[in-house]
């Protein structure tokens, strides 16, 4: 049986905008339930809400109205069993991997034998070993998402909630990736929550989709991937899984965005 991780209770989310004249409607309604381990990917255009609702369950942002449950307790402010990687790398410049991986131990205030021997083990783990002196500017974009990825892990939290993490990645570079994080997902046993604009990645990365629509954000649809893993790009079950998708979007007219007062 699995169990619930995380909980959205009727989630709305209002901007005010325009000097306090006119209000946005970011996210209207939403409830969901994610469970404890799962893969679960966010999929929708730009603009549509993906990142709000990201951050409203990571607690950077409060919901208008609704709320989100995490193990059965109201999420209110973040909380370090949650981490989120973002799409630009948030690496501290000054910092080598090694210190950048360390930094969340640190805090903690853990003995720094200790430390270094859990950051190496995640270095290694995304394998990056023989880079731990490197600083930032001496890495690959996706060197430095991996940098990102081991950081979060060697906190050791039971949540990841991923914003395009993938997103300013060369093609090939994100496949690695994708395949990259499946993996680590499948031996750290976290749960996952992912957003993306791009179906394809959405498919192979998740056990269940949430297909959302813009203007004001919805979540139309929850699609399970029955799929098994290491998923097959090009297999005749992954392609009919991409179609649906494209044909649910086609039918989806783009509305102009609306203000209202
Ligand atoms: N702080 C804010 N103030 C006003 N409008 C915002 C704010 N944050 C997001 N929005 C608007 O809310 C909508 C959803 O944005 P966002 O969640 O960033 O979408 P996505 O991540 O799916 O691209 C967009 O129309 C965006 O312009
Ligand atoms: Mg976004």
């Amino acid at each position: 049986m699995s169990r619930n991780k995380i909980v959205i209770e009727n989630v709305s989310k209002h901007f005010t905008v325009n000097n306090g004249n006119q209000r946005l409607y970011a996210l209207d309604t939403i409830n969901l339930t994610i469970n404890e381990g799962e893969f679960f990917c966010l999929l929708g255009p730009s603009g549509c809400g993906k990142s709000t609702l990201l951050n409203i369950l990571a607690g950077f942002l409060k919901p208008t109205e609704g709320r989100v449950l995490i193990d059965g307790e109201e999420v209110t402010a973040p909380n370090p069993k949650y981490v989120t990687i973002f799409q630009e790398y948030t690496l501290f410049p000054w910092r080598t991997v090694l210190g950048n991986v360390k930094f969340g131990l640190e805090i903690g205030g853990m003995a720094k034998q200790q430390q270094n021997e859990i950051a190496s083990s995640f270095i290694k783990l995304v394998q990056l070993q023989g880079f731990e002196d490197r600083h930032p500017f001496e890495l690959s974009g996706g060197m430095k998402q991996r940098v990102a990825i081991a950081r979060t892990l060697a906190v050791d939290p039971e949540i990841i909630f991923m914003d395009e993490p993938f997103g300013s990645l060369d093609a090939i570079t994100r496949m690695e990736m994708e395949e990259e994080i499946t993996r680590i997902w499948q031996e750290e046993n976290k749960t996952i929550v992912f957003v993306t604009h791009d179906i394809e990645e959405a498919i192979y990365l998740a056990d269940r989709i949430a297909i959302m629509s813009h203007q004001p954000g919805r979540i139309d649809n929850v699609i399970r991937v029955n799929l098994g893993r290491p998923k097959d790009r090009t297999s005749d079950d992954f392609l009919s899984i991409r179609d649906k998708i494209y044909d649910e979007f086609k039918l989806k007219t783009r509305k102009p965005f609306v203000y209202q007062i």
